[in-house]
């Protein structure tokens, strides 16, 4: 079985998630957190980019005593010096450079031809591997790069010393074949005597963020990038967590593992959603408030009588204590006898029909109804919101 390293991304590309900032105390919390949730690489920030980016990565790299501390540079020397001078601590170092090699970002944001953009590549990656032993090369944008100029970026990258490779889906514009067809067509071309690792960097503009680096590992990446709940810019990053319990629901099909100890999955969660104030959406897949949550009434008696009926995770897998049968209209006899059974409420079976018959009355005039709601209704009482 494969097993795929997986590079966090939450407190840089995460952080550019509109209206989010963490503090630098925040940081070092949530890459503690990250750590004992077994991500292999952290990418701590942007040095370059404010005192308190750099101050950021700076105390993360000290911090961390297994995980892998990165820093971003720009193609550029400064931003270089900037990243290896703040992971400088670091048990485990990595510099992560990256320049665009779309046509439309050459020439509108770069203002660079295809030729200088080759020769900024080779000048910058060998200056970063001069100083530091990992690097991470990434050609922005590159799905909508020419393909032949893309192994011919790539390859620059790699000829100057870099050994990962992620090729980054800037602006979620890919498909999940068509991301294999680039990843296959990248790791049968590129030449290198040295090991080199391909990681996907997915984006979420048509929602397809999760699926495309599912698609990537599945066509031989070693190494997948994305944030925590899928924060970032715009529609966000590929959400970490439904990657890696992907991976491990369907082992059969990936052949692939992550690091993760899955049961902390939803404490990462929970704590990236309050420091960045990001509320988890109720439907989100893996640690979304109703990911273990049957309605219904044939869901809520197929559970009742095997969880696998409706369940393909278990809640414990990623940190949740049990499931939940909220009751409401769409509710059955077999959880709401299951309820008062919870409550320890004695009833005789006689009592069942006529007290289901109340429940249901209540129930469509209440959406949420409470364990005091089922007690008032048994007791005879009046119910009261
Ligand atoms: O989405 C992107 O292209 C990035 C790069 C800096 C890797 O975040
Ligand atoms: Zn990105």
């Amino acid at each position: 079985m494969r097993q795929i390293e997986f590079f966090d991304t939450s407190l840089r590309d995460g952080e550019q998630t509109p209206g989010v900032s963490f503090s630098v105390k925040e940081k070092v919390a949530i890459a503690k957190q990250l750590e004992k949730w077994g991500i292999t690489v952290i990418e701590a920030g942007f040095p370059a980019a404010s005192p308190d980016s750099f101050e950021a990565v700076r105390e993360i790299a000290a911090a961390m005593t297994t995980t892998s501390v990165t820093g971003l540079a720009r193609c550029v020397l400064s931003d270089i010096d900037a990243a290896v001078e703040a992971v400088k601590d670091a048990k485990k170092p990595q510099i992560h450079v990256f320049i665009a090699t779309s046509p439309i970002h050459m020439e509108y944001k770069l203002k660079m031809t295809p030729e200088q953009v080759l020769a900024q590549i080779d000048k910058c990656v060998r200056y970063a591997r001069e100083r530091i032993e990992v690097v991470e090369f990434s050609p922005e944008d590159a799905t909508r790069t020419d393909r032949d100029f893309l192994l011919k970026a790539v390859q620059t990258a790699v000829d100057a010393g870099a050994t990962y490779i992620n090729i980054p889906d800037t602006v979620g514009y890919t498909t999940p074949a068509e991301y294999t067809k680039i990843f296959e067509f990248l790791i049968a071309n590129v030449k290198s005597e040295r090991e080199i690792i391909f990681s996907p960097h997915c984006h979420d503009d048509l929602g397809m963020a999760v699926a495309n680096s599912l698609a990537a590992i599945k066509a031989g990446a070693g190494r997948v990038e994305g944030t925590v709940n899928g924060i970032g810019e715009r529609a966000g990053n590929a959400a970490l967590e439904e990657i890696a319990v992907a991976l491990h629901i369907r082992k059969d099909f990936y052949q692939a593992e992550s690091p993760l100890k899955l049961d902390e999955t939803v404490n990462t969660a929970t704590m990236i959603s309050q420091f960045s104030g990001i509320a988890i959406p109720k439907n989100k897949a893996v640690v979304g408030g109703n990911a273990f949550a049957h309605e219904s009434g044939i869901h809520q008696d197929g559970v009742l009588k095997n969880a696998q009926t409706y369940e393909i995770i278990t809640p414990e897998l990623v940190g949740v204590k049990h499931n939940s049968l909220p009751l409401g209209k769409l509710s059955g006899r077999h959880a709401f006898t299951d309820k008062l059974q919870e409550l320890e409420i004695a009833y005789e079976e006689a009592d069942i029909v006529p007290l289901f018959e109340k429940f249901k009355k209540l129930a469509d005039k209440k959406k949420d109804i409470t364990d005091a709601d089922i007690r008032a209704l048994v007791a005879g009482d009046t119910v009261k919101n």
